[in-house]
């Protein structure tokens, strides 16, 4: 995986995502709407937010930043705003693992079918826990890869194809974990079957 390959896919997708993925990723965003709770108040940003599916589900009393590497994909995401979004204050272009904000800056960071598109996802989740306030949430739904034998080796089949897909669709969950090098506060299914999960990292207050 490499950012002009990713670029590309998602260039390609932009158009039909939300008709493709909308409903297939809803309940992800269902849960992280409950884990974030309550929101009132507090700063988020949303990496990779996409087309901004997600963008609806927050309250107006919170502060959504959402950011991505895809032009065309934030274009839709921009386009959802014209309906009225109070929450969200800014939509930016900008790679995950180098994000353009201050140490601390928001109260939780998210990241939602991500983690297997970026090229590092160690540098995703470093930046992620470099923006996140100590004492934040951070959360990252993510598929890994399947314990079902037959989906598993379907998955390792198609590892050859990610650069064109736009994805790896084999992650470990245990590796990921240990490139974070953190221990999760919560691990959660993000779908029916637990296809997809929710790992909820919490920031201790010292930190
Ligand atoms: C599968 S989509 C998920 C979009 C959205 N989070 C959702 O739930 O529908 C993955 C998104 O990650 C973005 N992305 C991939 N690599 C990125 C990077 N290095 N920095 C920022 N965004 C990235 C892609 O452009 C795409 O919009």
């Amino acid at each position: 995986m490499d950012l002009v390959s990713i670029r590309k896919s998602y260039k390609r997708y932009a158009r039909h995502y939300d008709a493709t993925f909308g409903r297939v990723f809803a309940t992800g965003r269902e849960r992280a709407q409950e884990t974030l709770a309550p929101l009132p108040g507090k700063r988020v940003l949303e990496v990779g937010v996409g087309t901004g599916l997600s963008l609806p589900d927050y309250p107006d009393d919170c502060e959504v930043v959402g950011i991505d590497i895809s032009r065309e994909m934030l274009d839709v995401a921009r386009g959802r705003l014209n309906g009225g979004l109070p929450a969200v204050s800014g939509l930016c272009e900008m790679d995950a693992e180098q994000l353009g904000f201050a140490d601390g800056s928001f109260d939780a960071v998210v990241a939602m079918y991500v983690a297997t598109v970026v090229p590092n996802p160690d540098r995703l989740f470093a930046e992620m826990w470099r923006v996140c306030r100590p004492g934040g949430q951070i959360l990252v739904i993510n598929h890994f890869a399947s314990r079902q034998w037959l989906l598993r080796g379907f998955e390792r089949c198609l590892r050859p194809l990610s650069r064109a897909v736009g994805f790896r669709p084999d992650m470990e969950f245990e590796d990921f974990v240990h490139v974070t090098g953190q221990e999760p506060a919560t691990v959660a299914p993000a779908s029916l079957f637990g296809y997809w999960k929710q790992v909820e990292f919490r920031k201790p207050a010292h930190a």
